[in-house]
């Protein structure tokens, strides 16, 4: 097997990881003596909610059962995460206070005074054990060809990059963006940003230069990591000229390193720093910068209802505390175990699941850079065999498509490695979810489907965990986590109590997993999530909670759309299509499809008179969407109407779109407030001729 070129001098980190060890020594978990007192800094935690000894998660919580910790977690959050973080992660300085959160007021914060840092959990602390161990297995495009990462490499690969950052004047507080698929390297800058105390924001490597450089001037960053070219399904993906391309309007960055995926040399300009250069010249030592509890670790753009998207903030204690129990309960993750999630790291599963949480858990994780259809539909269950993955993470989008191929796709591999299954991002449908269970798990794994989001860090509500012989109920998130308090809001914003009542998703009570703001706009992160319902943070989706108690989430609640798992605003597409001239006005809704789940649809009104060619302006508007969002935010349906429904007031009746483009009865609900009806009447029309022709085309092909 192949092993990726990492550090040549392979003995320091041990030396430097003693040094820092001593210094941690007298206040990291399980080494101070007397209970609340933080040993180095002689101060009294006792004033405050008493913390239980060092340790004791192991040794007594650990003994209790899944339901009297989840008890114990609502009831006593101080002693369950004090209990937890003190003995799970590694702190140079122990917290003085476990929280102090106002939901109302906006304000989360946990860990108070504590100082750690989250690369020495998830690097220096492994090494110290086991430094063989393989940290990371990157399944490259090509089967067969995978690399293996030790966790003393990877702790080397990412002090050298971490010098590298450095050495550019790279400092603590500064913003770096990564624009890689999932490669060692990926993994490697987030560590080393995390290292020296920098914040990374990881956009997907399949977003556009418009979309990359967008998010690269509201985090106004200093430097971009990214390399020459990405590979998957068997195609070169240029990423360097797009990051040109973006960094032209982003004059916050200093320098662009760029590391060589394949063969073919980048264009360097006066940016650009050759990564593996620079890095083979620094140190495989980089001291940790020991940070608060509460800096922030890294922003993540995602979608709203609005056409901007929102920079996430995650902090450092809270969300790795989260990220790695999660790993360990939901997933049943044991030591040894080969964690396979095939999310990408440009999304929050990749960041909780891919590297954070398993590297925090000392796991050896999956880094998937192919798709599930390369070179053939067998291409998961084949890595399954090979890397002997015990438990295997994805999206229903993927099981959608794959369940359309016959099964000996699935059953001429060896799963018996497989020990979870686990899906996220959307509802995952019946068909999927027996075929996931049945097929590929012999219908001997447990399967969970995982509800979280971008902002709550980490999963929130999953069957998993729960007593050994707790149901699991087919395409059902149910139970909540640790410290989750689910609440179905009702109409009027009241708590809808009992069972067999649906509505508004929020959540209780403040966990250390979630986000703390919006970047560069608090106000907007209070507005979005904790001001329609004070004093819970809302979640955006809808659930019903079953009449046994268990949660069903029934899908958005805002313009949100989930297009194969990608969370996508309608007003982000609206935006990027207004933008051309002969379109004055649009409007997009979701509407279902069979394998992406849901898919945009496009309501377009065009200016008179430039109407002469319909069909050069439609593609102008897919070229327009792919250029300023990605390729797969492309509405799949572009209707031309002469007008859009609105109310008198001014606003668009997506409501009655919606209806016209997925029902075939007629019923449009109350349209008392529509302005002109007869609008509607055109769009009915206008629909109906679109379908016919798709249809003949469809009978054409
Ligand atoms: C949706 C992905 C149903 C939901 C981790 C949520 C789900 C949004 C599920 C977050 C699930 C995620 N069942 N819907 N198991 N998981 N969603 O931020 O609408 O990319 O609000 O995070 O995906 O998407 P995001």
């Amino acid at each position: 097997m192949q092993r990726i070129n990492m550090a040549a001098h392979s003995s320091s980190g041990t030396g430097f990881f003693r040094t820092l060890l001593s210094r941690c020594r007298t206040s990291g978990p399980g080494k101070s003596r007397t209970p609340g007192l933080c040993q180095q800094h002689r101060c009294r935690l006792s004033s405050l909610p008493p913390l239980p000894p060092p340790g004791t998660w192991s040794s007594r919580l650990s003994r209790l059962s899944h339901r009297d910790l989840y008890r114990l977690s609502v009831t006593d959050p101080d002693q369950f995460w004090g209990s937890a973080a003190t003995d799970r992660l590694r702190w140079v300085k122990l917290f003085q206070r476990v929280r102090d959160c106002d939901l109302s007021g906006g304000k989360i914060s946990w860990f108070l005074g504590g100082k750690l840092n989250v690369s020495v959990n998830c690097l220096d602390v492994h090494v110290e054990k086991h430094p063989d161990r393989v940290a990371l297995i990157w399944e490259r495009d090509e089967p067969g060809t995978e690399v293996k990462v030790t966790y003393r490499e990877l702790l080397e690969t990412t002090s050298r990059l971490a010098n590298a950052l450095k050495s550019y004047g790279i400092e603590k507080g500064d913003r770096v963006a990564i624009y890689m698929p999932a490669s060692p390297l990926a993994v490697a800058a987030m560590l080393a940003c995390a290292r020296i105390g920098a914040v990374h924001t990881v956009v997907f490597a399949g977003f556009s230069s418009e979309a990359l450089s967008g998010r690269i001037q509201d985090a106004q960053c200093k430097a971009v990591v990214t390399c020459n070219q990405g590979v998957r399904g068997g195609r070169l993906i240029d990423l360097k000229s797009t990051v040109d391309a973006a960094v032209k309007s982003c004059p916050s960055v200093q320098h662009v390193f760029v590391s060589q995926r394949t063969e073919q040399p980048a264009a360097m300009g006066e940016l650009d720093v050759p990564l593996e250069k620079v890095m083979s010249c620094q140190s495989s030592v980089c001291p940790a910068e020991p940070l608060d509890s509460e800096d922030v670790l890294f922003l993540l753009y995602t979608s709203g209802s609005t056409g901007k998207p929102k920079g996430i903030v995650h902090t450092q204690a809270g969300y790795l505390l989260y990220a790695s129990l999660t790993h360990q309960y939901v997933f049943d993750y044991r030591d040894g175990d080969v964690f396979g999630c095939v999310a990408d790291v440009g999304w929050i599963t990749g960041h909780s699941y891919v590297v954070y949480g398993p590297l925090c858990n000392g796991a050896t994780t999956v880094l998937f850079e192919s798709t599930p259809v390369y070179p053939n539909p067998g291409r998961y269950w084949e890595t399954v065999q090979r890397l002997r993955i015990t438990q295997f993470y994805g999206a229903p989008t993927a099981l959608r498509l794959l369940l359309k191929y016959d099964e000996s796709w699935v059953k001429k591999y060896d799963r018996s490695s497989l020990r979870t299954l686990g899906s996220v991002g959307e509802p995952i449908n019946h068909e999927a979810w027996h075929w996931f269970h049945s097929v590929v798990g012999d219908g001997r794994c447990p399967l969970v489907d995982t509800w979280w989001q971008t902002e709550t860090g980490g999963v929130c509500i999953a069957p998993r965990p729960a007593e050994e012989a707790a149901p699991i109920l087919p395409a059902m998130a149910m139970r909540p986590f640790f410290g989750i308090q689910p609440v179905v809001m009702g109409d009027e914003g009241e708590p809808l109590p009992g069972n067999s009542v649906s509505g508004a998703l929020c959540i209780s009570q403040p966990w250390p997993g979630m986000a703390r703001s919006i970047y560069g706009d608090h106000q907007r992160f209070v507005d979005a999530y904790l001001k329609p319902y004070p004093g819970y943070y809302f979640t955006g989706d809808g659930a019903s909670r079953s009449e046994d108690g268990y949660y069903q989430i029934t899908g958005r609640m805002d313009d949100v759309i989930n297009v194969s798992g990608h969370r996508l605003g309608t007003a982000e597409i609206e935006d990027a299509l207004d933008e051309h001239p002969a379109v004055p006005e649009t409007a997009v809704i979701g509407i279902p499809h069979d394998i992406k789940g849901e898919v945009p649809f496009a309501f377009v009104v065009l200016k008179e008179g430039v109407g002469g060619d319909p069909p050069a302006v439609l593609q102008q508007l897919r070229d327009l969407v792919a250029t300023k969002i990605a390729k797969y935010a492309v509405p799949e349906h572009f209707l031309v109407v002469k007008r859009l429904p609105k109310t008198r007031s001014g606003k668009i009746m997506r409501r009655i779109l919606r209806k016209v483009a997925t029902e075939t009865t007629r019923d449009l609900g109350d349209m008392s407030t529509l302005d002109d009806p007869s609008v509607v009447q055109e769009i009915i029309e206008a629909h109906e001729l679109y379908r016919k022709q798709r249809s003949q085309e469809k009978k054409k092909n």
